[in-house]
């Protein structure tokens, strides 16, 4: 078995962190359950390039124990539990991730990874699918892959109209079990949790300014409402704005909030969002946090030409201190801040956003590659099976329609 991982010695640590997380996925638990005497993955190969967290953990127990090979990649070079990897290559995967990899590193892991000739790819941030497109993948036995994040979905929504994608994809990012929870409550938990992790800032009374009103603004917003922040929307779509105002923030355009803010989270998935003529407007002891897919929303190339002096202060935390003599803080170089400084999305939500990813994965081991190669969107039916499984497992029961409410709502003769 190939591997590539930092410490093998940290493995019993991980496997603790993934039996914890298990216990939390109940909906992804019980699929396993269900689907186990079938073996439905068996002889098929999966390669996944998801973020290698015990959640993850979770998923590739799920998807080994229904019988699939594996090897797995991470998705981000500063996002890997490296007790996890360890512990996963101690269970006999297939794993090649560690945490601070260089880029060249980092593609080296994919392409080890789609060594493997997988049938099924599994990808957040479409970098594997990227890759077994452009660099040689094997793609004659490829049925079809997923993708879990809204940057991922654009990337190869953009491939199918530029007549580029070769093979499926589920977009499991848009099934709303996933982006309403995941992106929402996920992110804005856990990118709040990274920002505390690595300051220890008191959020309460700050000027929190957070770029983009998506599922992602909204919870990192809705949060750090929650701690006490005055919160400040910047927005390029009218539509999110006016909802943002409605929510009851403040919008401004990212020149003056530059002027006010005193920690800044971008959520955008869109490059250059915060540049030099905002960073060079910051107050003095300004944060500066990334939320969205790629390292690219903060300027990191004009905070470095702009400085004199770049210290780390912590693991998680750069200063930047400016010629002008303010200082500026980075936290986790601009990438993912709940990966790199906290653990991601918390379990309760994962476990919504894998069971999508096992449920399309099974769906594309069925076409057994009859579909053509478009994006394509979740059923509805899959979305319900997700969340009545999920309040199934929160003991929470909800109410039926009666056959006449069933008839009012599908009919149009009954008015005023
Ligand atoms: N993306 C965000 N949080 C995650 C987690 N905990 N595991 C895997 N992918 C994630």
């Amino acid at each position: 078995m190939k591997y590539r991982i930092k410490d093998p010695s940290l493995a019993s640590e991980g496997k603790k962190k993934i039996d914890w997380a298990e216990v939390h996925m109940p909906v992804l638990f019980n699929l396993k359950k269900k689907f186990k005497l079938n073996s439905p993955l068996d002889g098929v190969k999966v390669a996944g390039c998801l973020h290698v967290t015990k959640e993850t953990g979770v998923l590739i127990r799920t998807l080994r124990d229904l019988g699939a090979e594996l090897t797995w990649c991470g998705c981000n070079p500063l996002s890997t539990q490296d007790d996890v990897a360890a512990a996963l290559v101690e269970e006999g995967i297939s794993i090649f991730a560690s945490r601070g990899v260089s880029n060249e590193q980092y593609y080296d892991d994919i392409h080890a990874t789609m060594a493997l000739s997988p049938n099924v790819t599994i990808d957040d941030g479409a970098d594997l699918t990227v890759e077994m497109h452009n660099s040689g993948g094997n793609i004659s036995q490829v049925y079809g892959g997923t993708e879990e994040t809204t940057t991922g979905v654009v990337r190869l929504r953009a491939m199918e109209k530029n007549g580029k994608l070769k093979y499926p994809i589920m977009a499991v990012n848009d099934a709303e079990t996933k982006h309403d929870f995941d992106n929402v409550y996920g992110t804005g938990q856990s990118a709040l949790d990274g920002i505390i992790r690595a300051t220890n800032i008191l959020i309460a009374g700050k000027n929190v300014v957070v770029s983009g009103y998506g599922h992602v603004g909204k919870g990192v917003a809705r949060r750090a409402v929650g701690h006490g922040a005055n919160v400040i929307i910047t927005e390029i779509d009218p539509i999110a704005a006016l909802k943002a105002k409605l929510d009851g923030y403040s919008v401004l355009p990212m020149i003056s909030a530059a002027e006010t803010g005193d920690l800044f989270v971008t959520t955008t998935g869109c490059k250059d969002v915060i540049r030099e003529e905002h960073i060079l407007r910051m107050k003095d002891g300004s944060i500066l946090a990334n939320a969205g897919h790629f390292n690219v929303e903060i300027s990191i190339d004009a905070l470095k030409s702009n400085s004199k002096l770049v210290k780390q202060i912590n693991d998680n935390t750069t200063e930047y201190e400016l010629n002008k003599g303010n200082k500026v803080y980075l936290i986790g170089e601009g990438r993912l801040v709940n990966l790199v400084a906290a653990e991601g999305h918390p379990s309760e939500v994962m476990d919504m956003s894998f069971a999508n990813q096992l449920l399309s994965a099974m769906k594309l081991i069925q076409s057994k590659g009859s579909l053509s190669p478009a994006v394509y969107d979740i059923d509805r039916t899959q979305d319900q099976e997700i969340a009545r499984a999920k309040l199934e497992s929160m003991d929470i029961n909800i109410d039926t329609l009666s056959d006449e409410q069933e008839t009012y709502l599908t009919g149009f003769s009954e008015g005023t």
